[in-house]
């Protein structure tokens, strides 16, 4: 793990303009701050699925096709604390469906936590947690050939770029049979004046999540970022949809990462370009499938119209 950060932090750098990549905000004090942007005011796309879940529940399940009495695999990839999920595994239960769930994530303790609440909340379930890669996963499960609902929650896909995503897809395809199902909840291309604030909050807590960044290098690779002599900085261009997260330097300075035997200049005003969170419309899913085993199945969005939850189904 150290000398994948390690390579990818100095290839990062080395890059001009400099990128670092988002995927390394999440040790335990990065889960904790995402915890808390996803209960921020301004962050609406949690509350967005959420909305879905609870009051379109139904919709989701008629989708997946599956008659109560015929099993499948309900599979979610990177399951988090299942909140939104449980308002549908709640439901699942209560109509007497024959299935077992799949939470998938890398995070061990975010996998017993979740054991543990779905125990309390819905004694029926059969839950079988599996920590790990995605991709090992489901080859694991792929050899039962049983039916299976993948969901992929949160506008997760929006951090990586299109063609990333389109390979991400061909790839969940190649292990799935014809009918097996793929749920991707994402958010959908809006105004500035909606989307900007969700990466910019009042509290400065996504300032910190982007900026912990800096303090994993500094405490896991030597570095010596000063924190107050860089910022926080969010854009927003409605007509490209993409939100994009910068760490920008307040002055002229150079930063020395012992790990990497490396020192790196830091213009006044230059940036770190470290996160892309996509928005979506029709026409962008549409392409990203295009080359994949998948066709859309349907779509179902919130009552304000921020999100939309997306039914892909292998032919
Ligand atoms: C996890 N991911 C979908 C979040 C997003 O909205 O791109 C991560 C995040 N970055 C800043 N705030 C939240």
């Amino acid at each position: 793990m150290k000398e994948t950060f390690k390579k990818e932090v100095k290839q990062g750098l080395d890059e001009n303009p400099k990128t670092l990549p988002s995927k390394y905000f999440y040790d335990k004090k990065g889960d904790a701050l995402f915890v808390e942007i996803m209960n921020l005011p301004e962050y609406y796309l949690t509350r967005s699925e959420l909305d879905i879940f609870q009051n379109q529940t139904q919709q989701l399940i008629n989708t997946f096709g599956i008659k109560p009495d015929n099993y499948f695999e309900l599979i979610e990839l990177g399951a988090g604390d299942g909140l939104k999920t449980k308002e549908l595994l709640k439901t699942l239960d209560a109509q007497n469906y024959n299935f077992d769930f799949f939470p998938i994530d890398i995070s061990l303790n975010a996998l017993t936590l979740l054991e543990k609440d779905l125990n309390k909340e819905i004694p029926n379930l059969s839950v079988k947690s599996q920590q790990g890669d995605y991709f090992k996963v489901l080859d694991s499960l792929k050899k039962k050939e049983k039916p299976k609902v993948i969901l992929l929650l949160g506008s997760n896909i929006g951090n990586m770029t299109d063609e990333q995503a389109a390979e991400f897809i061909y790839n969940l395809g190649a292990n799935l049979l014809p009918g097996d199902k793929l749920l991707i909840g994402v958010d959908l291309i809006k105004s500035e004046d909606i989307v900007l604030p969700a990466y910019n909050d009042s509290k400065g807590i996504t300032a910190k999540f982007n900026m912990n960044l800096l303090t994993r290098i500094n405490n896991e690779l030597g570095g010596n970022f000063n924190l107050n002599n860089f910022k926080h900085l969010p854009e927003y261009n409605e007509k490209e949809g993409i939100a994009k997260s910068f760490i920008v330097s307040t002055t002229n300075q150079t930063v020395e990462i012992k790990a990497i035997g490396k020192s790196y200049h830091f213009n006044e005003g230059e940036k770190i370009h470290t996160e892309i969170s996509r928005k979506y419309n029709d026409e962008i899913i549409e392409k990203i499938i295009a080359n994949t085993d998948f066709n859309l199945e349907n779509k179902i969005i919130d009552s304000k119209e921020y999100f939309a939850d997306y039914i892909l189904t292998i032919k």
